[in-house]
């Protein structure tokens, strides 16, 4: 069917004239990190900061995605790597349309994320690892999922009986526990204005 397929791409503004306009340079910002580990708050902060200072982004978040365009997805391996990969090609649209995309997923291997990069591209996707130790996550709990997965109400959860495999190499590392929030949505803001200055 591919075949018959022919995307057009050349008459399209195209990504650089865009990103004159809006004054920034685009990338993609990939929060990975467990549940509860500080994502969407560090996310929705960095958001408001940029706008504030005239900048265009976009946050696509897991929660909201998950109740929309994933909504008929679970939280099996498999169905995890094809959230992942709908959000990544969501995410190449933003890119290509010279805004800042924040995603926050938690894109628990280094496999999925690995495949995130490869649709985004390489020297477009900066992994920024929210690095909160499962015990704290548990112990915050905001949504109170961790407590349903301890009772065995929920299956593969994240950090219990599900894995999450921390980034290697991740472009920005932010350590929720020894800083506030006010903190950490500070490092990773001057770390997003200092990725988006067009040169
Ligand atoms: S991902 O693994 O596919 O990247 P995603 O970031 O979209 O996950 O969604 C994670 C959110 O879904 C969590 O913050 C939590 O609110 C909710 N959730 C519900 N069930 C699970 C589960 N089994 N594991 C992890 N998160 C879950």
């Amino acid at each position: 069917m591919s075949e018959n397929i022919h995307p057009i791409f050349d008459q399209l503004v195209s990504r650089g004239e865009r990103e004159k306009y809006f004054n920034q340079k685009s990338h993609v910002f990939w929060f990975t990190g467990l549940s509860g580990s500080g994502k969407s708050t560090i996310v929705k902060g960095v958001e408001r900061m940029l706008f504030n200072s005239g900048y265009f982004s976009q946050v696509i978040d897991g929660d909201n995605v998950r109740s929309g365009l994933c909504n008929n997805l679970s939280f099996s391996m498999e169905d995890r790597a094809e959230n992942i990969r709908r959000v990544a090609e969501l995410s190449k649209l933003y890119l290509d349309s010279g805004i800042i995309t924040l995603c926050s997923f938690i894109s628990p291997t280094i496999e999925i994320r690995k495949s995130a990069k490869a649709i985004i591209g390489q020297n477009d996707f900066k992994e920024v690892y929210v690095n909160t130790p499962v015990d704290i996550c548990e112990q915050r709990d905001v949504k109170g999922l961790y407590k349903k997965a301890r009772a065995g109400e929920i299956k593969g959860f994240t950090g219990i009986d599900s894995p999450y495999e921390a980034p290697i190499s991740p472009a920005k590392e932010i350590i929720t526990a020894s800083q506030s929030i006010e903190e950490s949505v500070n490092e990773v803001f001057n770390f997003v204005i200092q990725e988006s200055k067009l040169s």
